[in-house]
Formats: C-alpha cells, structure tokens, sequence
C-alpha cells in the first residue's frame, strides 16, 4: 500500500500524541496518587450510622495534623447533618457516604464538588477562604425529592470544633 509521505508524518504525528496522553494519565494516576474523590473506601451503606468511622457526624473535630474533619450522610432526600459550620482558613476534610443511592454534593461557589455512591467514601479536603453562608446541593438525580435535597455551610470564625481525635481510617488526602 502507497501512503503518501506528509499522510504518514500526520499518522505518526496522532500516534505520539496517543501515547504522550497517556502516559500523563498514567503518571498523574499512579504517580501523584490522582483520583475522584467517590471511591476511597468501602462501607456497608445500611450500617452507616453504626459505623465508627461515622461516629462524629455533626460534630467538626480537628485531626493530629489541624485538619478539621467533617463527616456527613447522604440519605433520600436531605444531608445528615444539614447546616456545617466550620471555620474559615482552615483545611476541611469531608468524608461522606450514602444510605441509599447515589447522591451529589457540590457547595455553591467553591471547589468542593463529589459524587456521594452507596457502599464507598467519598473524600476530599479544601478551605474556605471567606466567612458566609453556602448553599449546598445534591446534584445528581436521586428520586422524586432530589429538588429539595439541599442544606447549608456557614463558613463563621466562632464555629465549634472538638479536639483531638485520631482519623479511624488510613490515607493522607
Ligand atoms: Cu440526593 Cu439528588
């Protein structure tokens, strides 16, 4: 078969480009440890609440390293706690996980964005820089109430935080 030079330049050219991609995702993936933030752990999503790892729901405790910790439920239709308050200029982690199916969660106006899949921990951690009060929404369809599956952080300097507590789980995110 007669390939035409400049044709074989160009195919060798898109072949590059193939595996140049690749191996950035291979490097970001297995390199730098990058992932989405829905598949840290497994749990069993009918024993949320009975789950050590979920003991602190609704009560913000700082980690060894000064990270704060906030663990939190998706269930139909509504976020168990529904109002966080923590303080700004601070590390937060969430980790969160579901009861049911599978619910989003995304605070309006910051990087803060998961999917929340029954059966796995989601995790993630970022600061809010400014004090205020931000909507938080389920954004991925769950069922007939999924519209009204909303709550609240309120990002405020006097937030209560308990202390000391030592993470009941691995992973340095
Ligand atoms: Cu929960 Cu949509």
């Amino acid at each position: 078969m007669n390939i035409d030079f400049y044709e074989r330049i160009w195919m060798w050219m898109a072949g590059v480009i193939v595996v140049l991609f690749m191996s950035f995702v291979g490097a970001s993936t297995f390199g730098q440890g990058l992932h989405p933030p829905s598949h840290i752990e497994t749990i069993d999503p009918t024993k949320v609440f009975q789950d050590p790892r979920f003991s602190r729901i609704g009560t913000p405790t700082e980690l060894p390293d000064g990270t704060i910790e906030v663990q939190l439920a998706a269930i139909m239709f509504s976020f168990v706690p529904n109002e966080i308050r923590v303080p700004p200029g601070r590390r937060i982690r969430f980790r969160m996980t579901s009861g049911d199916v599978t619910h989003g969660f995304m605070i309006a106006g910051t990087n803060a964005n998961s999917m929340i899949v029954p059966g796995y921990i989601s995790q993630f951690t970022t600061t809010f820089e400014s004090p205020g009060d931000y909507l938080l929404i389920c954004h991925e369809f769950c069922g007939t109430g999924h519209h009204a599956m909303h709550g609240r952080v309120v990002v405020d300097p006097a937030a209560p935080v308990a202390a000391g507590a030592a993470p009941a789980h691995q992973g340095a995110h």
